[in-house]
């Protein structure tokens, strides 16, 4: 804790608590994987700002469940660390003091019934003195290989009960990689839903708790002028970039098993795409929303792998000098075979084969050591079908381009073509522009704070049905497979700190004069 540090305004009672019903139920929220990174640096700072915003109910508890043995002390210690940290907001001693009651400690092997005897003893004691209800909220942090096994754990020991028992809810939370291809993602669901219905099962995709993103829905339903250009009649093509400056961070062998299209694209674009795609629902509900978006993905055209090789490319970084930093190749990342053929970077052509999309193609690309960190989804809306003003000696407009930028400098902005001051017809091109932090102050909260929220409060909107899943894995897995059969372009085939391999361009500017743009 360094009181020292804490800002002067913004302390806990100086915020009113919100509303009671956006207050989470009670229950007890079992974390497996207590000890690892994303424990830290998410779900631990995420809870305690939850707590801050007196989300969480009086009878909120948190047990960690890991291997290492530590008592209940020891964690609260490490997580306060953890807070200190990552979070948001600094540690404050008010709300650390009653946060810290809430956190919990199990040490148990994953695959030990023991483990779980002692973890159903610990939540049994924790419904008797704070409250917790039976409510269980099970979210795994783990490894993808540790899932089965927790889950066939957890039901021999009487752990999930089912709604209709009267003993309060089992939820569980599945982290992202959902499988690896379309088969094991199917393998997983079947697993998951042999023991909890689908309704109990929140797969996260931590992007969808991104405020930015869930304005696109917002953005495009809220307001009466923007839905009626949102089809092909308007909109000459769309673009979606989500570019990373930074490389693979320490995490190559996990990006060898990887790469960018199962780590970015399966599941942050392709959520990007359907929330930018989808009908509107008859009902904003998790189950009219998720149909939606399955319905885009159902159209999505697919692809053989002579599409694969015209319409996808794959890029790897190589060493490179950036001003004055020299940045190393991906082969020469810890973690990374020196002969690697992962993809770092990913750019493909997707087309939505309905009413709405027929003909506006859809250009997506994802890639580590990019120039900057930047998400941002870009409707580039059709040309004036006339140049009434050539005569006047302007040459072709601009196209109108609105661009949601979901992160960072969140916000959006219109394009349009404005008459220069002065004596003579001169068209530049300015901006209309939102900025979020302009409009609403601070930093959005955290995604993970609005996900573990929902899935306390029993709210699926936000998070993958296993159909949708299944639908992007077999997109994405028709790309795998054809990648598979053909060799990899020669690696590395851009620079750290460029916009991906040339062929992007060349992808992007196929049959017509269109171009990445230069995101802001
Ligand atoms: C994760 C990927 O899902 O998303 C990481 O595994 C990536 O490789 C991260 O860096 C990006 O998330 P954000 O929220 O920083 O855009």
């Amino acid at each position: 804790m360094r009181p020292k540090e804490l800002p002067e305004r913004r302390t806990r009672e100086a915020e009113p608590p919100p509303p009671v019903e956006r207050r989470a139920q009670p229950c007890a929220m079992v974390v497996f994987g207590a000890s690892g990174d994303l424990t830290r640096r998410k779900l631990i700072p995420a809870i305690y700002n939850l707590d801050w915003d007196h989300l969480l109910a009086p009878g909120f508890a948190l047990v960690g469940y890991a291997r290492q043995p530590r008592d209940h002390h020891q964690f609260r210690q490490e997580m306060l660390a953890a807070v200190d940290r990552h979070s948001r907001r600094p540690g404050d001693p008010l709300t650390w003091e009653s946060f810290a009651k809430r956190l919990h400690y199990c040490s148990g092997e994953y695959d030990d019934p023991k483990g779980y005897a002692q973890l159903a003893d610990l939540l049994a004691d924790l419904d008797r003195r704070l409250g917790t209800e039976g409510n269980r909220l099970y979210y795994l942090a783990t490894p993808p290989s540790l899932v089965p096994t927790i889950i066939t754990r957890l039901k021999e020991a009487g752990l999930v009960s089912p709604r209709a028992s009267g003993r309060g809810w089992s939820r569980v939370v599945v982290e992202k990689p959902f499988g690896r291809d379309l088969d094991s993602a199917m393998a997983l669901n079947q697993l998951l839903t042999a023991v909890f219905r689908e309704d109990q099962v929140y797969r996260i995709d931590h992007y969808l708790g991104k405020e930015t993103v869930q304005n696109i829905l917002v953005f495009r339903l809220g307001n009466g002028v923007f839905e009626p250009l949102w089809n092909h009649h308007h909109v000459d093509h769309v673009q979606i970039t989500v570019g990373e400056s930074l490389g693979v961070e320490g995490r190559g062998h996990y990006f060898e098993e990887a790469g960018i299209l199962r780590d970015m694209v399966q599941n942050h674009l392709i959520q990007l795409l359907t929330l930018v795609a989808m009908e509107p629902p008859a009902a904003f509900e998790a189950d009219a929303v998720r149909d939606e978006k399955v319905k885009v993905l159902k159209a999505l055209r697919p692809l053989t792998d002579e599409d694969v090789d015209r319409l996808v490319v794959r890029g790897q970084y190589g060493k490179a000098r950036v001003g004055d930093q020299t940045f190393p190749g991906y082969r020469e990342e810890p973690g990374v075979a020196p002969d690697s053929s992962i993809e770092t970077f990913v750019a493909l052509t997707v087309h939505i084969d309905n009413w709405r999309w027929a003909g506006v193609p859809f250009f997506l690309r994802a890639g580590k050591r990019l120039p900057k960190r930047v998400t941002e989804i870009a409707i580039h809306f059709k040309r004036v079908p006339y140049a009434l003003f050539r005569s006047a000696g302007c040459g072709a407009l601009e196209p109108n381009v609105l661009t949601l930028r979901i992160q960072p400098d969140e916000g959006i902005s219109l394009g349009f073509g404005s008459k220069a001051p002065g004596p003579t017809i001169r068209i530049d091109q300015v901006q209309m522009d939102f900025r979020h932090a302009a409009a609403f102050g601070d930093a959005p909260p955290d995604a993970y704070e609005r996900l573990i929220l929902d899935s306390i409060a029993g709210d699926s909107t936000l998070f993958a049905r296993g159909d949708e899943v299944k639908c992007a894995w077999s997109f994405i897995t028709s790309i795998l497979d054809a990648w598979g059969r053909h060799p990899p372009p020669e690696f590395p085939n851009y620079a750290a700190g460029t916009w991906g391999p040339e062929a992007a361009d060349a992808l992007i500017r196929r049959g017509g004069t269109r171009s990445w743009r230069e995101p802001s």
